[in-house]
């Protein structure tokens, strides 16, 4: 039992911290090279993964196709894909988890500066 216990204790942990953090606005200051840009990178996730929930025009869900919302959402969005499948809120939706890779574009957009184009 105590070998199961730290690892749910960490979990919680890690769950309650993105939460908190989920909340804070984007635009961290990064001076450095910029790899990740929204036009380059992450739109062509967001049409391949997040589509037809996240894309204009469909409902009430957030139009990540669009550079203002994605940016102004990036915490949650970092949160959401982070999540494991079948955890409430995991992003995308009804679809398998992302790759790792992938989720570490969005991280790595954020850390650069959430840059639309070079
Ligand atoms: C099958 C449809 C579907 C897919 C695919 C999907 N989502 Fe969602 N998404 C939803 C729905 C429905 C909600 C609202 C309910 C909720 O918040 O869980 C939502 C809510 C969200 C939210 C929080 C609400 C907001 O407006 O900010 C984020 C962030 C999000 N999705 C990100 C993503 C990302 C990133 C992808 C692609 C990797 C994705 N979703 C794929 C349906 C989907």
């Amino acid at each position: 039992m105590k070998k199961l216990l730290i690892p749910a204790v960490l979990i919680i942990v890690m769950v309650f911290s993105n939460c908190s953090s989920s909340k804070k606005s984007a635009s961290p200051a990064y001076s450095g090279p910029v790899t990740v840009t929204y036009d380059a990178n992450v739109l062509p996730i967001i049409q391949s993964h997040c589509a037809p929930c996240h894309t204009n025009g469909k409902g009430m869900r957030a139009a990540l196709n669009e550079y203002d919302v994605a940016k102004g959402r990036i915490d949650n969005i970092i949160h959401r894909i982070s999540l494991q499948q079948g955890q409430m809120g995991f992003m995308p939706k009804k679809h398998d988890r992302l790759p790792d890779s992938l989720i570490q574009v969005f991280v790595d957009w954020k850390a650069q500066g959430v840059v639309e184009k070079k």
